[in-house]
């Protein structure tokens, strides 16, 4: 098993890299980087090309890590042990009938190897991460109400994605192996893109790049735009056929982009911008 990028998705070398060595080591692979450098996407596109089914597991802040396990459902089977009538009470006799199984449980127990997303584990509590320690090191747990252990039939490749909202136990790091998605360069963007939109005309690229890093790279942004937002911007550029003059300024001021809403999220940042803009206008 080794993945080499895909058609659909720009690998940097040093990502194809971690991939595989998370592979070799068998440990979760923890993917950490800005919203929107294709985090997920990486999970997505390493399990079709190895044919693994990708099982995910988005975590929110309500999450606990036994929902990964598997929950008992005691409501349904007081409601039916109320109702004799399903399946003449047999339903309500056996346990099992009433275990709800969580992604790991479906991930140890699959016939195949299977790809395992835990999808922007940060966002749940400090806890989380450590509950799971025993279950990802072992690869199996024990369900206390059927008295049987879940033992991993193969072993999943393990995606952990963070988008860094907050620190993860150094018990859990250690258990991973780590990589970190830099923001991508101009020239890995451009794959990207190209990826994306591949008969899109060069000039537009080039301006529209331009403009796309002068945002990110002014200062104080509380949210910088990423590839995401990038390629939402392209979409509409084409989609509204702004014309290339929209984007490059005469004598190289920085000017408001058209449709800036895509690319800058919230109020503060586009005030930020237009001061900067009005600053420069009156400098000359
Ligand atoms: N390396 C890449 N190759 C191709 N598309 C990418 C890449 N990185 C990001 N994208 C695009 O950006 C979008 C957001 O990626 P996603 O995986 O959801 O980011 P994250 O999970 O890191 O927030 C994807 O749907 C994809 O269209
Ligand atoms: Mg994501």
């Amino acid at each position: 098993m080794k993945f080499k990028g895909s058609d659909n998705y720009v690998a940097t070398q040093d990502l194809m890299l971690a991939v595989n060595a998370a592979i070799t080591l068998k440990r979760p692979l923890l993917v950490k980087g800005e919203p929107g450098t294709g985090k997920t996407m990486l999970a997505e596109e390493v399990a079709q090309s190895l044919g693994l089914p990708l099982l995910q597991w988005h975590i929110k802040s309500t999450t606990k890590a036994q929902q990964g396990l598997y929950e008992y459902d005691a409501v349904s089977r007081l409601r039916d042990s109320q109702l004799k009538d399903v399946d003449g009470g047999e339903r309500v006799k056996d346990i099992q009938n009433y275990i709800v199984k969580g992604v790991l449980w479906q991930a140890f127990t699959a016939d195949q190897p299977v790809a395992l997303l835990i999808d922007e584990i940060d966002k749940a509590d400090i806890e989380f991460p450590n509950d799971l320690l025993r279950e990802i090191d072992r690869m199996e747990f024990y369900c206390y109400e059927t008295r049987e252990l879940i033992r991993a039939k193969h072993r999943p490749v393990v995606f952990i994605t963070s988008n860094n909202e907050k620190e993860l136990p150094d018990a859990f790091l250690r258990r991973c192996f780590f990589h970190y998605i830099k923001f991508p360069d101009a020239e890995t963007m451009k794959s990207i893109v190209g990826v994306h939109f591949p008969g899109l005309k060069q000039e537009l690229l080039t301006s529209a790049m331009k403009t796309f890093y002068d945002v990110r790279n002014l200062p104080g942004l509380k949210k910088k735009p990423s590839t995401s937002e990038l390629l939402d911007w392209l979409k509409l550029l084409v989609a509204e056929d702004i014309p290339l003059e929209a984007l490059q300024s005469k004598d190289d001021k920085v000017a408001v982009p058209p449709l800036v809403g895509a690319l800058l999220k919230n109020e503060q940042d586009v005030t930020l911008f237009e001061k900067l803009v009005f600053m420069q206008r009156n400098n000359r």
